[in-house]
């Protein structure tokens, strides 16, 4: 399997500027600074192909294109706040390589005449700040970030920003709200932030691993990081594993190669004694597949997910094994997007908890045959009468499971009871 983002991740003290410079870094921020103009750089990242990796896939140069010219100051906004359960990949490329990240927002910061970058982290993130901050001090003072940088007239600097910990603020706009010290509320768009962003100005908001490709893009070109993947989604992706797996973890993989290699060949395949009953390819937003041998075989890619009837989304994939109970795990899901809504719009503020409360009952032996069509009726009225994507991630899933595990569902309300778990360890 190739890699790009996780080549120098085993070499000892790679999170120091003189170990990481060694290894070829920075080479591609002196390159862009120098060589080459800002629309050049933004044109190798859109020729590229190069997709947003924090779960939407926008194409990240035509987003940087939607910059307006002439309008100053600009800026660049990272998104790190990584809250979706299942996603843990952006933590190990910040933890491990954190000089790859800075000289992808430094190289991207220039493309869109951004002289100030924020990287936004999640607030429990509290020692992967540390590492950062070290990182951007040798940055300073290795002449990396900074004023008249590589003796050009380009300035950058990039400021962290630790959040306070709520999954609403990997939302773009309500990211921007919270880095002014505003309590985290999706905006309205339009207008998009590449018009009216961070303090009403232009700004580009990107994703930690998709900034992270941008130094490798600009070393070695367009045509060689579409030499990874497929055609549609260039490149590799980092895939998180998680669930009753030999080797849960991050893992490197070329887009199109399929799942099955991903949990088996690198994950190790499922624990001794379990099988694959379901699985979630896009972190708990993104609709489960059951365990089919034809599930299997999907390619690891946006379109491969999307004809599937799921979402590759930020690839972090939660493997659920078959001695777990669906409406348990789902109940999980439901609690977390119930306690997460920011509480701004009716449909989602109600929904959510209303949604937990059913799923709740039946898994506690309380349900009524009339469940399944009320969890569906109201996942009606979320769906796309929510302010932000929160809402509609909060129905993926129990669309899904009743879809797939009908029966299962059946069974806990005929029964009055789950089959997996004791009336004792009922959930309050
Ligand atoms: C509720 C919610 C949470 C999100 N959380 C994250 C996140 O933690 N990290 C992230 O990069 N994008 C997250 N996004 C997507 C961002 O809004 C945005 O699309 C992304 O940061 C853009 O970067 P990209 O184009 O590089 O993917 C979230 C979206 C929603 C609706």
């Amino acid at each position: 399997m190739d890699r790009i983002l996780f080549k120098h991740v085993d070499v000892p003290d790679i999170n120091r500027l003189p170990v990481y410079v060694e290894n070829g870094g920075y080479s591609g921020l002196r390159k862009a600074l120098t060589e080459m103009q800002p629309e050049e750089v933004t044109q190798v990242v859109m020729d590229s192909g190069l997709a947003g990796r924090g779960g939407a896939a926008f194409p990240t140069g035509r987003k940087w294109s939607f910059i307006p010219k002439g309008v100053l100051p600009t800026y660049l906004a990272v998104n790190a706040d990584e809250s979706e359960p299942g996603a843990f990949k952006d933590r190990e490329l910040m933890e491990r390589n954190p000089h790859q990240l800075l000289e992808g927002v430094a190289i991207s910061a220039y493309a869109v005449r951004a002289e100030k970058a924020f990287i936004y982290i999640r607030g429990e993130f509290l020692y992967i700040e540390e590492i950062l901050n070290a990182a951007v001090a040798e940055a300073y003072a290795g002449g990396y970030l900074g004023t008249n940088l590589f003796g050009t007239a380009t300035s950058i600097d990039i400021v962290i920003h630790r959040g306070a910990g709520a999954y609403i603020c990997g939302e773009e706009s309500a990211m921007l709200d919270s880095l002014e010290g505003y309590r985290g509320f999706p905006r309205l768009k339009p207008p998009f932030p590449a018009v009216k962003g961070a303090y009403g100005q232009p700004t580009v908001i990107n994703n930690v691993e998709t900034l992270a490709n941008v130094s490798h893009i600009v070393n070695n070109g367009a045509e060689w990081f579409r030499s990874f993947g497929t055609e549609k989604s260039p490149g590799t992706k980092i895939c998180s594993v998680s669930g009753p797996v030999n080797r849960p973890g991050n893992y490197e993989v070329n887009m199109g190669t399929p799942f099955r290699t991903l949990l088996e060949d690198m994950a190790g395949g499922l624990v001794e004694g379990k099988k694959l009953k379901a699985y979630i390819p896009g972190g708990a937003s993104a609709p489960m597949l059951p365990g089919t041998e034809a599930n299997m075989e999907i390619p690891l890619s946006y379109e491969g997910y999307a004809a599937a009837g799921s979402a590759f989304g930020s690839a972090s994939f939660i493997i659920i094994p078959d001695d777990a109970c669906i409406i348990r795990a789902q109940l999980r899901i439901s609690e977390f997007f119930a306690h997460e809504s920011c509480g701004k719009c009716i449909p989602c503020r109600e929904g959510t908890p209303w949604l937990a409360k059913t799923v709740r009952r039946i898994e506690n032996g309380e349900g009524r045959q009339e469940d399944l069509p009320l969890l569906l009726d109201i996942c009606d009225n979320i769906l796309g009468r929510a302010f932000c994507p929160l809402g509609d991630f909060a129905t993926s899933n129990i669309v899904a499971s009743i879809k797939y595990f009908y029966d299962e569902y059946e069974q806990h309300i005929l029964q009055r009871g789950c089959p997996y778990h004791s009336a004792a360890s009922a959930v309050a």
